[in-house]
């Protein structure tokens, strides 16, 4: 029996980070984690709380009620992939808004914050056979991980397919205000001072710009089988 391995996948916001962390554990029965939807609920808590809005930020009444906030994660047969459920609610919808990609990256600046997910994060690839994406998985959370991927691609390309994305589902977006998003999020996940998202020095890297994702997945599979 091949035994199994740790997956690290990071990136800036919109690679489809997630569209082949999904590929990849389905193909190799592997548990998914979306760290994203982690700090997204926090997040989602954070605004429902009044700690958090475009204009105010109170990181301390937050840090105090972290411990008030469970996350869990449960496969959905129809969709495919875990859904995020915040203190025993499903947020799978809310935590995919605009509203909180604004104020994200700021709650996912507090050191408190990612403690506690990190932790969570650590427990749940004890075992391996995981794929987890985010923005410090191959640094922080596995830095032992067998295989890192860091996907990168142009802004705009992003925003497009996040604008799309949105537009799919039924939100009332902009372009404009996306790319405004994905440029700024970048910023903030780029030059936070606990764990930036930065490139681990053993992962490899996927500008997928102009790459589609049958080529992307057996590319990166033959990654996986070389690790195996
Ligand atoms: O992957 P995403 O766009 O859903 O992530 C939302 C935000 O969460 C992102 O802007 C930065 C933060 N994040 C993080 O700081 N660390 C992670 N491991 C995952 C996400």
């Amino acid at each position: 029996m091949t035994s199994k391995i740790t997956i690290a996948i990071d990136g800036f916001s919109s690679t489809g980070k997630s569209t082949i962390a999904k590929q990849l554990a389905k193909e190799l029965g592997y548990i998914y984690v979306d760290t994203g939807a982690m700090y997204r609920a926090v997040t989602l808590y954070a605004m429902l709380q009044n700690y958090v809005s475009e204009k105010h930020f109170d990181i301390v009444d937050l840090t105090a009620d972290l411990s008030n906030i469970s996350l869990s994660f449960t496969f959905n047969e129809t969709l495919g992939f875990a859904e995020m459920f915040l203190n025993g609610k499903n947020v799978e919808k809310e935590i995919r808004t605009i509203e909180v990609s604004k104020l994200v990256s700021k709650v996912a600046a507090i050191s408190e914050v990612r403690k506690k997910l990190v932790n969570e994060q650590q427990e749940m690839g004890k075992n391996k056979g995981i794929v987890m994406d985010g923005r410090d998985i191959g640094t922080v959370v596995f830095p032992d991980a067998e295989l890192k991927l860091f996907m990168t691609a142009s802004a705009d390309k992003r925003a497009k397919r996040r604008y799309k994305e949105l537009i799919d589902r039924g939100d009332k977006v902009n372009y404009e205000e996306i790319l405004h998003n994905v440029q700024e999020r970048d910023r903030i996940d780029s030059t936070r001072e606990d764990s930036p998202l930065i490139k681990a020095d053993d992962a490899i890297e996927f500008d997928n710009s102009d790459m589609g994702l049958q080529e992307q997945f057996e590319r990166i599979m033959s990654l996986v089988n070389d690790k195996l």
